[in-house]
């Protein structure tokens, strides 16, 4: 049943809505997320069924202060805790034990909840008047690129959801880390825009999961997420050229065009050279990309450091479609 999809500014008619138990697209500092109560699995069942996601897929609470979750989540080790306190509100979420309250739906029956206090001042505001946490995943289609703008939701949403709460675009455009503690220590399950470096800076050495297609702890983790629809490959310009018809060759190129195609299929992913422009930057010129008629989308792998290991980490995932 299509419904009619407003995009807007209004935080009360969001908290409206939500307290309603429907469901309600909202800008973070990473991607935008479609959220529903995340105690109510009336209300979440609503984001699986938008999403077309598994339901081994667990979701993440998101709220704007850990105070609120006593009766949520319990037995936070003191490392989470410093971790939390010095790292969020920001683009990191952590694992921890969940209580009763929250319902199987939300965490596909694991024993552990994600948990995450995002910086963005109007979901900050939102979840100010909500007295529970907001379920929340990127608001695109299951396996399809996230969405840093409004107007990326309502491309693939509209029609779905009653409101997208536009808070402008995304000032940082990946997703969130993730991290558990395992055994005494913190493990990064998902690798993302708060960089390993600023972890390890906290608590000393981290374990890293690397990228398992099989049983992921975290299923963001499969392979062939966040891809777009056309072919992604990690080959170069003069690589394709070989094997596709120059007009029809998309190129996401670090700083400068490659003369041997037409500048109108390239973007730019950082004219300034830097990491944290080529992430927000990334999501966005993948789609733009995939809406024009291309065979292919080309680009190459960045620096392995820093903010790099994640859009490497997203650019592996999209090319293994
Ligand atoms: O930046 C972000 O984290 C965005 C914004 C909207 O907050 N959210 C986001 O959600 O990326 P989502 O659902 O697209 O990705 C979250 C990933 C899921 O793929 C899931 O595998 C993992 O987090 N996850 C959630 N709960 C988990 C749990 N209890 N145990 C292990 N992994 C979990
Ligand atoms: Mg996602």
């Amino acid at each position: 049943m299509a419904v009619n999809t407003m995009i807007g500014t209004s935080v009360r008619a969001a908290a409206e809505l939500l307290t309603q138990g429907q469901l309600v697209a909202i800008p973070t500092e990473t991607v935008y997320g479609l959220a529903a109560n995340g105690v109510s699995p009336a209300s979440v069942a609503k984001i699986f069924a938008a999403k077309s996601r598994p339901s081994f897929d667990p979701l993440i609470l998101h709220t704007d202060s850990l105070h609120k979750l006593q009766d949520i989540v319990t037995d936070i080790p003191t490392t989470l805790q410093t971790l939390a306190d010095e790292l969020t509100p920001g683009p990191l979420t952590i694992l921890m034990r969940r209580t009763s309250k929250v319902p199987d739906i939300t965490t596909s029956g694991l024993p552990k909840v994600a948990i995450r206090l995002p910086s963005h001042p109007t979901t900050l505001e939102l979840l100010s008047l909500l007295d529970f946490p907001l379920a929340a995943p990127s608001a695109n289609p299951f396996g399809y690129v996230s969405p840093t703008t409004a107007q990326h939701v309502f491309d693939q949403l509209g029609g779905k959801i009653p409101y997208i709460l536009d808070g402008g675009r995304c000032s940082i455009g990946l997703e969130s880390t993730i991290i558990d503690y395992q055994e005494g220590q913190v493990v990064v399950l998902r690798k993302g825009s708060t960089k390993v470096s600023s972890i390890e800076a906290i608590v000393g050495p981290v374990t890293v999961q690397s990228a398992s297609t099989s049983r992921p702890s975290a299923p963001g983790m499969l392979s062939n997420h966040y891809a777009p629809k056309v072919p992604l490959r990690l080959i170069s310009v003069a690589e394709a050229v070989a094997d596709y018809d120059q007009s029809q060759i998309g190129h996401i190129a670090w700083s400068q065009y490659s003369p041997l195609i037409p500048e109108d299929n390239q973007l730019l992913l950082s004219p300034n050279g830097t990491l944290e422009e080529a992430a927000f930057n990334l999501f966005a010129h993948m789609r733009e990309l995939d809406q024009k008629d291309l065979q292919v989308i080309v680009t190459n792998l960045v620096a392995e450091e820093g903010l790099g290991l994640a859009i490497n980490d997203k650019l592996r995932r999209a090319a293994a479609k």
